[in-house]
């Protein structure tokens, strides 16, 4: 089983907010997308930033925007994202109850369509919904805060959507998001995941775009079929 090559997405979610473009201009050269977490403080407890910041960080950088809607009433506020110029925008499974709708709008809104799936929730009630989605997020932690530790467990459920993807030849990038770092992102590379959201590992790191191209090398190498 082979899988693409991987994309590192660095999560601004750990960098210096009052500082944003120069810690997104950080990581220019190395990053494939950014990933920008948007919390509402009801889906999740916490709270960040949402759809002015994402506007205006927009003409700040090249990089292609990996949205996290961590937020209730996706079908209200997503197609936003993708209005503003998001390359994929991913919305979560517990949130919505017509996940497949709310796909089509994104994909007619011109972004990527991305299902997220909480540490909690199962990953078997939605495979059959993958072929509406080009991205699926699968959280290594329970959503919500940034810094939080790995948990190998839920690799389970990458394994399961690596087969489903293999078998069904569908084009999904499975994504997975929460203490991914030089310790653990090859376990995550070898169960299937193909898309890596880093945050504490990248703008915790002296130098953010090495740190983002050590990550690649070391899910290029664990990957299946490397
Ligand atoms: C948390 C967010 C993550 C967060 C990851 O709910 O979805 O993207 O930034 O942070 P780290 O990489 O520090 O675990
Ligand atoms: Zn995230």
């Amino acid at each position: 089983m082979t899988v693409p090559p991987p994309i590192v997405a660095p999560s601004i979610l750990a960098a210096d907010f009052a500082r944003l473009a120069d810690e997104v201009r950080a990581v220019e050269n190395a990053a494939d997308w950014l990933h920008v977490d948007v919390m509402d403080n009801h889906f999740v407890p916490n709270l960040t930033i949402g759809l002015p910041v994402v506007q205006s960080l927009r003409a700040a950088t090249q990089l292609p925007f990996d949205v996290h809607l961590m937020i209730e009433d996706p079908r209200r506020w997503a197609p936003g994202y993708a209005d503003a110029g998001a390359y994929n925008v991913t919305f979560h499974a517990e949130a919505c109850d017509d996940p497949v709708a709310l796909a089509k709008d994104l994909r007619s809104a011109g972004a990527k369509a991305g299902l997220a799936i909480d540490r909690d929730t199962p990953i078997e009630p939605y495979l059959d919904l993958l072929p509406s989605f080009d991205t699926l997020l699968i959280m290594t932690i329970k959503a919500g805060f940034g810094g939080q530790r790995f948990i190998p467990q839920l690799l389970e459920k990458v394994r399961t959507a690596r087969q489903h993807v293999a078998a069904g030849h569908l084009e999904l990038r499975i994504e997975v998001d929460g203490g991914i770092a030089a310790d653990t992102i090859e376990q995550a590379s070898a169960a299937g995941a193909d898309a890596f959201v880093a945050g504490t590992a990248v703008y915790g790191a002296a130098d953010p775009a090495e740190a983002v191209r050590r990550l690649r090398a070391l899910a290029e190498r664990a990957a299946p079929g490397a």
